[in-house]
């Protein structure tokens, strides 16, 4: 298998503060990564480099073979690298669904304006769009809150919705930004099902996450960063037995056998 998303001595710096210092690292295709380190080590910072957020010092980012180091969000959305956000970002006074059909609006061909126009091929395109939606939505199962407000959803079933929302991109790939923070246990153990099935789907995951059960049961492959910087990765039983990620983040919190 090859590489599906490779970060080159990519740097980004805040007036002083070194946030992310000189970062490599290799996600292959058909792999489930996962990216750790403490707080403020500069995780989201690596998510919004790569998907074009915020631009990098130096470095060099290819997705799928194209550099994409230089390439605003929704080129690189559009070649079919997803995201979501560590703090969700959905429309609360809007339908589950209508929020997947807004995540879509920027990647068609016609756009929001002619989405306004109510042109009979924009009406087409979003007939189209809606089935596409309503696909997604059986698939994670969330069929049946498809006309619910999302503010008046749980939320476990706004993350969900925000995971729907990524799909509605058709993605190679998607990042995910501690996709499982604030999920009570029960949550959390569907939503690493629904990951799974959505890895299964054909989909490549990056994602960032602080619970290490989530991070043990899902991973094929960990990346440690500590100050921006790499200091361990490998597999997960050898990384979160690396002395050097224990004593910068992991502590005695978690032992694997
Ligand atoms: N827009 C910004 N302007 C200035 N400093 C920033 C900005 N974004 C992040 N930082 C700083 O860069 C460092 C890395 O932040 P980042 O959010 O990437 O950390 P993180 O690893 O995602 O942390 P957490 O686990 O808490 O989410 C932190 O010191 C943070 O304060
Ligand atoms: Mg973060």
């Amino acid at each position: 298998m090859g590489d599906i998303l490779n970060v080159s001595h990519l740097t980004k710096r805040f007036s002083g503060l070194v946030a992310v210092d000189d970062l490599s690292l290799t996600v292959k295709e058909r792999q489930i990564h996962t990216l750790i380190g403490p707080n403020g080590a500069g995780k989201s910072t690596t998510i919004n480099l790569i998907t074009g957020v915020l631009k990098g010092d130096t470095g060099t980012i290819t997705f799928a073979g194209k550099d994409i180091s230089a390439m605003p969000t929704h080129k690189i959305a559009q070649l079919g690298l997803g995201r979501t956000f560590q703090n969700i970002k959905l429309f609360g006074a809007m339908s589950v669904i209508e929020n997947l059909m807004v995540g879509a609006h920027k990647n068609t061909s016609q756009g929001i304006v002619n989405f306004l126009w109510n042109t009979k091929r924009a009406k087409d395109e979003e007939e189209k769009m809606r089935a596409h939606a309503e696909q997604i939505l059986k698939q994670i199962d969330m069929y049946s809150h498809k006309d619910d407000m999302v503010n008046e959803l749980p939320y476990g079933l706004r993350k969900m919705t925000e995971l729907g929302r990524t799909l509605m991109i058709d993605p190679k790939m998607i990042l995910l930004d501690e996709p499982a923070a604030g999920l009570n246990p029960s949550e959390r153990q569907e939503f690493i099902q629904h990951l799974k099935d959505v890895y299964d789907s054909g989909i490549d995951l990056f994602l960032i996450e602080h619970n290490m059960d989530v991070v043990m049961s899902i991973s094929h492959y960990i990346t440690v960063i500590n100050f921006g910087a790499k200091i361990a990765e490998g597999e997960p039983k050898e990384v979160v037995n690396n002395p050097e990620v224990i004593k910068a983040y992991l502590g005695s919190r978690f032992k694997a056998e």
